[in-house]
């Protein structure tokens, strides 16, 4: 395993993400907040994965999971190690993941090193922990990823630990920045954070695409999937059934060519019902977020609900069939559907029982079972399920 990478919010759609682009056996995932990638950190498209937030590469193996063995090892081989960074101030940060410590405990850990490196004549600066874990926010602005940086990480399951060093860190200023500044938002429509679009995008993608693929959005809204699947290389085919959707969408796709380098070259977007529409062919990916209903601040109630499931379900099921005749058996598909958060668990859509009757099959993840890819924040009651299929 070559790589290590540190997951978000909700570690298992990371996963699957990993496992979806490259394989099941790539993969091996290590505690609750990290795995490991059999791919070498230079060959890690990092930039388009949404579900993780570090990529490092892989220094050593820890002595022990326990505190103090690892201190020891630390403050003893970053002197052993400095010369190995270019001439200047050598600026040092440290992580601790799955490891009982405490931020006073790292302090005197980072104390110690820099004693021993400005002994050795090297000016050094230690980042401070807010946290046992450094920010991406602190990582970026210290220049932890810069040559004279450094972002060791320990990382432990309880059993074993390794050290790591960060090489890469999620962009979050870019992704301000293509959610918050794009010329046309609409609040009513949901917001799709880009990167839960990114990983939306690589489950449906199911590899990097070797040549230039056309994925489809059939209910493109804003545009955050075509915009995040542009950046990805992906040429990209939009529709919606609201006019003012269809006019928001080129808008904002010409405000990123403007903005950003823009890998994908092709861009369609047109008026259209996916319970009805004829897509132009071929289509090679479906990635979207389809249509969630009405935005809930508070669960209704069962009757109410029910009727807001019955018609959500309606241009959901309406929509996956008329999409069916027109994919090539073998097309993958990821949805972002609604599930309600109900007093005790999730109400899913109803046509998720009849998948197979409708001509798809739904794909198992080895390392994330599909009660897993439910992307939601507390006290949200309408929640994002991530259904990866196959056209039969
Ligand atoms: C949850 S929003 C998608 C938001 C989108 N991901 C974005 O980036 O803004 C659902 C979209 O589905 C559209 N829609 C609703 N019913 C539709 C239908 N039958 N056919 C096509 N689009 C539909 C709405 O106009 C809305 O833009």
């Amino acid at each position: 395993m070559k790589s290590l990478l540190t997951l978000g919010r909700q570690p298992k759609l990371g996963i699957a993400e990993l496992e979806s682009l490259f394989g099941a056996e790539a993969v091996t995932p290590f505690g609750a907040q990290a795995v490991f990638l059999d791919v070498e950190p230079e060959h890690v498209p990092f930039a388009r994965l949404g579900g993780s937030t570090r990529l490092c590469s892989k220094l050593a193996q820890l002595p022990s999971p326990n505190w103090p063995d690892i201190r020891d090892y630390i403050a003893k081989s970053i002197p052993e190690q400095e010369h190995y960074v270019p001439e200047g101030k050598l600026t040092i940060g440290l992580s601790v993941i799955g490891v009982k410590t405490s931020i006073k405990d790292i302090e005197r850990c980072l104390l110690t090193a820099k004693k021993a490196v400005k002994a050795l004549g090297r000016s050094v600066r230690i980042v401070p922990n807010k946290q046992l874990e450094l920010n991406a926010a602190q990582i970026i602005h210290n220049g932890l990823t810069n040559t004279n940086g450094w972002e060791l990480v320990v990382i432990s399951d309880g059993q074993n630990a390794w050290l790591s060093q960060t090489v890469n860190v999620q962009d979050i200023e870019g992704y301000a920045a293509r959610d918050q500044a794009r010329p046309y938002r609409d609040a009513r429509v949901g917001m799709l954070p880009p990167k839960l679009a990114q990983t939306i995008i690589n489950l449906g993608a199911s590899s990097l695409q070797p040549t230039k693929q056309l994925l489809l959005d059939p209910f493109c809204g804003t545009g955050v999937v075509l915009q995040e699947a542009s950046l990805m290389g992906f040429d990209v085919y939009g529709t919606d059934i609201n006019p003012r959707m269809v006019e928001y969408t080129i808008g904002n796709l010409h405000w990123l060519r403007e903005k950003f380098d823009v890998a994908g070259e092709y861009v369609r977007i047109e008026l259209g019902d996916a319970t009805k529409h004829g897509w132009q062919q071929p289509i090679n990916v479906v990635a979207c977020e389809t249509y969630l209903g009405q935005p809930l601040m508070s669960l209704p109630n069962s009757e109410h609900l029910s009727k807001i499931i019955y018609e959500t379900n309606l241009i959901n099921h309406n929509f996956i069939k008329n999409l069916a005749p027109q994919l090539k058996s073998g097309t993958r598909i990821c949805l972002a559907v609604p599930a309600w958060r109900g007093k005790h668990e999730f109400l899913h859509l109803p046509m998720l029982d009849h998948l197979t009757e409708l001509g798809y099959n739904r794909v198992k993840f080895v390392h994330a079972s599909n009660s897993d890819l439910i992307y939601h924040r507390e006290n949200q009651v309408v929640a994002r399920e991530l259904i990866v299929l196959v056209k039969s």
